[in-house]
């Protein structure tokens, strides 16, 4: 019988996860949870249900879910609501589209995932709820730090280093061995030539510094 796993996330996001894991044939999705759109709660979604908030979690596990997975953009809601369904007592699968080619060695942490057309090369770590989203590519022997996202499309080298908790923009490129600082902002289609530092919103070609992030930032997805 498959485990049933309940989804933190009822947007786009949370449906390209859903597939992700309706694909695997592992799980069975047993609702989704949002803390933020009360308004969705017990409507339709995605072939299942939205349920509730987080606050349910607790008898979601009595109810035999044993896994959870969190399918919120902003990196901070990501990871409070990983930490909540752990403490709940669910595992937090690693997610990969079957169309995701994901060196042997690559290690990655719980709750993250990999889109569609995906690419991870040899040699690099990735920690906990990552997102290395549709048709992006991180090169060899890279540091990708918890709750950072790899939006659809951009392109890391090889060595190249994120912070905890980073945005890398769509289309974005980033040459090797640069470091990009935790909670960073990286905008679509920048060219990252040399280090970012932390919590700054950073684009263009050749990428340089705009702005601080301001908190909301990540709320995108
Ligand atoms: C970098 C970013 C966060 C900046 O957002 P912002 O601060 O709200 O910026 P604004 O839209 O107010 O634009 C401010 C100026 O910067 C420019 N600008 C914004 N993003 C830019 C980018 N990525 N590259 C070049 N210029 C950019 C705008 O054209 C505007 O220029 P102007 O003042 O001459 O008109 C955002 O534009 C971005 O690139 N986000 C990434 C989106 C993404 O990857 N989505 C994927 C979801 S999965």
């Amino acid at each position: 019988m498959n485990h049933q796993i309940i989804i933190v996330g009822s947007g786009g996001h949370a449906k390209v996860v859903a597939d992700i894991v309706m694909l695997g044939g592992q799980f069975t999705i047993a609702g989704f949870l949002d803390d933020v759109h009360a308004d969705r709660y017990g409507t339709r979604f995605f072939g299942s249900t939205v349920l509730g908030g987080t606050d349910l979690l607790a008898s979601l596990g009595r109810q035999g879910v044993s896994h959870g997975f969190v399918a919120v953009g902003q990196w901070q809601a990501r990871v409070t609501a990983a930490e909540r369904l752990r403490a709940s007592g669910l595992s937090l699968p690693v997610l990969r589209h079957p169309a995701a080619t994901i060196a042997r060695d690559v290690a990655a942490g719980d709750g993250t995932v990999f889109m569609a057309g995906a690419i991870v090369n040899p040699g690099t770590t990735l920690g906990t709820n990552v997102i290395v989203n549709t048709a992006a590519s991180v090169d060899h022997d890279c540091e990708i730090g918890d709750a950072v996202h790899i939006a659809p499309g951009a392109r890391l080298a090889g060595h190249v280093r994120v912070g905890r908790g980073a945005w890398v923009g769509i289309g974005a490129v980033v040459i090797d061995r640069v470091s990009i600082g935790a909670g960073a902002v990286i905008g679509a289609g920048a060219v990252v030539v040399k280090d970012i530092p932390d919590g700054v919103v950073a684009f263009g070609n050749p990428a340089s510094v705009v702005r601080r992030v301001i908190d909301a930032e990540t709320a995108s997805l």
